[in-house]
């Protein structure tokens, strides 16, 4: 069985449609979610389906050795960021070479970088009057949303779409592909 750890900080609509994804498989599960935020919904979410979920102070993900201490409590192989909004440092990206993976809700590298994250993605979106837009996925490395790219997947964005169409036409790419991706990644990288 391979393990999986999803580190998210708020709804977790992307950790739920994961872990639900791979609830039926014999190779892959969601082990555990950890989070930076004891009041973010994805703790609801994986109560629901049976999943010990884990709140870590920022201090505490920087230094890194409760962090890992959990991660290896659980056996982890990889690292799913789904909506996670720290930085991940380096005690991390030392233990789990090449097994970080992160998704970014916009066609990287544009759109990407410290101040681009939840709904400020789609507003610069549609400010730019992008034709496109879409999904990321991409190993993490000590800088935000710079990591080698792994997979991506467009939307059209029209002229009159508002920042939450095409933060809901992004949404629904990531629910498709992000599993699946996950997968492949786990039989080449772990
Ligand atoms: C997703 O759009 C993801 O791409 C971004 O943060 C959002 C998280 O949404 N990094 P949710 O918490 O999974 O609903």
């Amino acid at each position: 069985m391979k393990n999986i750890a999803v580190f998210a900080s708020g709804s977790g609509s992307n950790a739920e449609n994961i872990a639900k994804y791979f609830a039926d498989s014999n190779d892959i599960k969601v082990a555990v979610v950890l989070s930076n935020n004891r009041n973010a919904k994805v703790h609801e979410r994986m109560r629901k389906l049976n999943i010990p979920t884990f709140t870590f102070s920022r201090d505490e993900f920087s230094e890194g050795n409760s962090v890992l201490a959990k991660l290896k409590e659980y056996n982890i192989d990889l690292i799913v960021l789904a909506g996670y909004m720290n930085k991940i440092t380096a005690p991390l990206l030392n233990a789990y070479p090449q097994r970080i993976i992160n998704i970014h809700p916009a066609l990287l590298p544009k759109f990407g970088g410290k101040k681009m994250y939840g709904m400020h993605v789609h507003e610069a979106v549609v400010a730019a009057r992008e034709k496109e837009s879409g999904i990321t996925i991409h190993f993490v490395n000590e800088n935000y949303d710079e990591g080698a790219i792994i997979f991506q997947a467009t939307c059209p964005v029209s002229p009159k779409d508002t920042p939450e169409q095409v933060a809901q036409k992004v949404h629904q790419l990531e629910y498709a592909h992000f599993p699946p991706v996950i997968a492949k990644v786990i039989q080449k990288h772990t």
